[in-house]
């Protein structure tokens, strides 16, 4: 039997990077090794005591029934004291904290809490995919708010079309993928002026809060006076504390945005597994040394793989932060087209940049999720491709 799909998931965008991905599988089964840098889940375990943390809970049969509705306390009192000790951002762990399923399920969610269809939504350009879809389950209608080199990858609220100032929700993600970008405090100031001045929800997507180098942390969105009355920002821990497969995140800010977000979930799921609940607990609350160490780990690796991209003549720059790395390609290449250049010919993935917008064609995002050794192996495939005038060779 075929089922017709209904008209919400016809209305879903492509998954674009699905035919690199099947052209990487197919070259694995050939016996080729493949150096995957285009996708962003995060190579390291979860810290130690994080896991133990999860062990134990998982042993209390407090945590074998069904977990309150909207998440334990525990849990939304650690996000205010962390917000706290890191931001000095004060939060009532009551009303202004939301806890998910992984950020991903909170940023589609959101758009089913303030949209309608034909609204009106800016997404940066190029951005991560997940507002888009998110966007067209609502039915509403994108702005894209371009993200160029020239203006360090912020958006200019002065140079959106009118229609722009009808928005009802926004958009935003610093440190970003896919540039690397950073915010700045007069960024985040003028973004509240904005969107106070046209009534617009802002959505800070703080994915990377922890991944900025040369001795800087990113800033919250929430430290911005006024942040709290035009938007929330939303804080996983799959980067900071490498626990992408355990599904779970925040939301803080807003208190209408969040009680908006609870009431969808209360209608989606039973909160998360308490013992998951409680390892978060122990993420946010204990030492932050181990994440600090991840941080410099990804920066170490972006200084090695960016010396020895720029030893075999590619002219790129440094990203300021994520795990991610923001490259030109060459004349004469579209992102797409160099990306299968890369693949056919170095067997090194790397996501071409159209795939996060239109603003993105002309780039590749290159993720720094292996090794310095593997990352230097890259550079060097890349340099036997002679692709690049090359006037040093790699040879760490
Ligand atoms: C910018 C950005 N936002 C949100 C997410 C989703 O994170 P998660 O669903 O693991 O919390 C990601 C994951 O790659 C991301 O890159």
């Amino acid at each position: 039997m075929i089922y017709p799909a209904s008209d919400l998931l016809k209305r879903l965008p492509t998954q674009f990077f699905s035919e690199l991905v099947s052209t990487v599988q197919r070259y694995k089964q050939e016996g080729f090794d493949v150096i995957n840098l285009g996708q962003g889940n995060p190579d390291l375990p979860t810290p130690f005591h994080i896991v133990e943390a999860l062990k134990n809970a998982a042993s209390d049969p407090r945590h074998h029934k069904y977990s309150p509705f909207q998440g334990y306390q525990e849990l939304k009192q650690a996000v205010s004291d962390y917000y706290l000790r890191e931001y000095n951002v004060t939060i009532d762990p009551d009303t202004e904290v939301a806890i998910l399923p992984g950020t991903k399920t909170g940023l589609v969610e959101l758009s089913q809490c303030l949209l309608n269809p034909n609204d009106t939504v800016l997404v940066p350009d190029p951005g991560y995919p997940d507002y888009i879809s998110g966007v067209k389950m609502a039915e509403a209608n994108m702005i894209p708010m371009p993200l160029v080199e020239a203006n360090d990858f912020l958006p200019d609220y002065l140079a959106l079309p009118k229609e722009a100032h009808a928005a009802k929700l926004m958009f935003l993600n610093y440190p970003n993928n896919p540039t690397g970008a950073k915010a700045t405090p007069h960024f985040f100031e003028e973004t509240v002026q904005f969107a106070t001045q046209h009534n617009i929800a802002v959505c800070h997507d703080f994915a990377y809060h922890t991944i900025q180098f040369d001795g800087e942390q990113a800033p919250s969105f929430l430290q911005t006076p006024g942040a709290k009355e035009v938007g929330i920002e939303m804080l996983t821990l799959s980067k900071a504390y490498n626990m992408a497969g355990w599904r779970i995140g925040f939301a803080v800010g807003n208190k209408d945005i969040i009680e908006k977000l609870e009431l969808i979930q209360d209608h989606l799921y039973v909160s998360i597994f308490g013992a998951v609940q409680m390892a978060a607990v122990a993420a946010l609350t204990s030492s932050q040394s181990a994440t600090k160490a991840l941080t410099a780990t990804y920066e170490k690796r972006r200084n090695v793989l960016i010396d020895a991209l720029s030893a075999i003549g590619w002219e790129v720059t440094k990203p300021s932060g994520t795990f991610f790395c923001w490259l030109k390609v060459p004349d004469g290449y579209t992102s797409e087209s160099f990306s299968r250049y890369l693949l056919d010919s170095a067997k090194v993935m790397v996501a071409p940049g159209n795939g996060f917008g239109d603003y993105g064609e002309g780039y590749v995002r290159v993720a720094l999720l292996d090794s310095d050794t593997r990352l230097i192996e890259a550079a060097k495939r890349i340099e036997a491709t002679k692709i690049f005038n090359s006037t040093t060779t790699v040879n760490a």
